[in-house]
């Protein structure tokens, strides 16, 4: 899915939810007039008012109509394009099943729209039941309902000036145990809410015990040097092959790993942080914590998880050359060396990224997409978690491809510059694409087991009945 057939299913899917709007409408009219108290505020309160409350990340409160109503014509354009909530996966291809999907139903959208159509109506206020407001941070994870997290691990602060260059921070923080712990979900956050302007991402990386050699990642097929850390580590040389705990970038929230598998930290060990900060015209004092939620002592996990950044680059870092005012596309390629269930997906890019497209091709020759996000936007480093029978797995010998599209047009308003050849760097103004993926390797035997119950690759966790259907996806 190349070149013109990706711009044609952008339009598809824009007439879609127009298609779709309509005869929601037109049910709901003549009898019933949609108002902001009856039927947006639930919707609000359950998909929006956590990032748009007094002291959140959201621009604006959405809380009361009076906050609600001066938007009303932005919330109709970034509700019905799909944009707001941030929840940009493609919704005809690959994966669909998702433990942290924040996206409207089509009937949420259908209603949101009409509201606004109809006027933007308040409507009565006995009908109106407030949700209570939080304050300030929080964690994501605590709001999906998977509680507080069990240990936070802060790095010092750091003061960025109004206007600098990009800076690379790299503390050290320890990992305050007393003895080997099994994590079950991870989530990194800004320190302070002005924070998340300046902090463009944060990698806490996992300092090991020589004993925890088995935190480093193995399963990926070698490829020569890597520009984005993953390719063919020894587990010897723990310096350079500190495997990731967790990658955050704006707009991520937490990693869950799928049950029964996780990452170990042992006692000794330390964060090693890599934060990107950015100036932004303010001067911004903040730093990055890491909320790790554990294992109950007894239940530790059969399994680990690894974090994988699979390149949409071939060749390393040379084979990204975007020319001034252009659309371009590259392409990455990595072998899964072991059985592989892949449990997530979250894109990766800077100002002129535009789409990725994560496929798998099969050792036949058969190739299927994961994955796909069609409008990407650099705010959003949205985490798509499969559910874990979701959770695609594809034989030893299945080749990751990546494909990445960008924007180096005027069109793409993020763009700082359609004059400026861009080509790879970790500076925001450089460009860079990778999927980061969390795996799980299965033998031989866990993977027959694992295709008996899901079958093999993206099936949505239901084993089609015969071969040929599989064929046809
Ligand atoms: C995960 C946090 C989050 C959620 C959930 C969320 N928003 Fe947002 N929203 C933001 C942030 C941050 C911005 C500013 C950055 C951007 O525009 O992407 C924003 C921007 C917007 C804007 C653009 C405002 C403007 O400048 O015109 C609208 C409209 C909006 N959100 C509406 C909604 C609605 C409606 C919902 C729920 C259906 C929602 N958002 C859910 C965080 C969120």
């Amino acid at each position: 899915m190349v070149g013109s057939n990706w711009r044609l299913r952008g339009v598809l899917a824009a007439g879609a939810v127009l298609a779709m709007a309509a005869p929601a409408l037109a049910q709901q009219a003549p009898s019933k007039q949609v108002t902001f108290n009856k039927d947006v505020a639930p919707i609000f309160q359950a998909k929006c008012q956590s990032c748009h409350e007094p002291g959140s990340i959201g621009p604006m409160s959405l809380v009361s109509y009076q906050d609600s109503r001066p938007w009303a014509r932005s919330i109709k354009n970034r509700v019905a394009a799909r944009q707001m909530p941030p929840w940009h996966i493609d919704r005809s291809v690959g994966v669909q099943k998702f433990k942290n999907d924040m996206a409207l139903t089509d009937e949420q959208v259908a209603t949101v729209v009409a509201w606004v159509d109809g006027g933007a109506l308040e409507g009565n206020a006995s009908d109106f039941k407030a949700k209570p407001v939080a304050q300030g941070l929080f964690w994501q994870g605590e709001r999906d309902g998977f509680g507080a997290p069990d240990l936070v691990i802060a790095s010092a602060l750091q003061t960025m000036p109004a206007v600098h260059q990009d800076v690379w921070w790299r503390p050290m923080s320890d990992i305050p145990i007393t003895e080997p712990r099994w994590i079950k979900m991870v989530e990194i956050r800004p320190a302070n809410i002005q924070g998340r302007k300046v902090l463009h991402h944060s990698i806490a990386y996992h300092v090991l015990s020589p004993e925890n050699t088995g935190a480093v990642n193995q399963g990926i097929g070698g490829r020569g040097p890597s520009v984005s850390g993953s390719a063919a580590p020894s587990a010897s040389d723990l310096v350079n092959r500190r495997p990731q705990i967790m990658e955050w970038a704006i707009g991520k929230g937490y990693d869950r790993y799928m049950e029964g598998t996780g990452k170990l930290i042992m006692p000794g060990e330390k964060i090693s942080w890599d934060q990107h900060v950015h100036a932004v015209g303010e001067e911004i004092t903040s730093g990055s914590e890491l909320g790790l939620w554990f294992y109950p002592k007894g239940q530790e996990p059969a399994k680990r998880s690894y974090l994988v950044a699979f390149s949409g680059l071939k060749n390393g870092a040379e084979g990204l050359d975007i020319p001034p005012n252009s659309v371009a596309h590259t392409e990455g390629f990595t072998v899964l060396k072991e059985n592989t269930v892949i449990t997530n997906f979250q894109p990766h890019f800077h100002l002129r990224g535009k789409a990725m497209q994560v496929e798998a091709i099969f050792p036949d020759g058969r190739t299927q997409v994961i994955s796909y996000v069609r409008d990407f936007n650099f705010n959003w480093m949205t985490n798509y978690i499969y559910t874990d029978e979701a959770a695609p797995v594809f034989p030893k010998g299945t080749i990751i491809h990546v494909t990445a599209f960008y924007d180096n047009t005027k069109g793409n308003k993020d763009n700082p510059d359609p004059d400026q050849w861009v080509g790879y760097g970790d500076r925001t103004v450089d460009e860079m694409a990778h999927a980061w993926m969390n795996v799980v390797y299965l033998s031989d035997a866990e993977y027959q087991e694992r295709i008996e119950k899901y079958g093999v690759g993206v099936t949505n966790g239901v084993k089609p009945q015969q071969t040929t259907q599989q064929q046809q996806q």
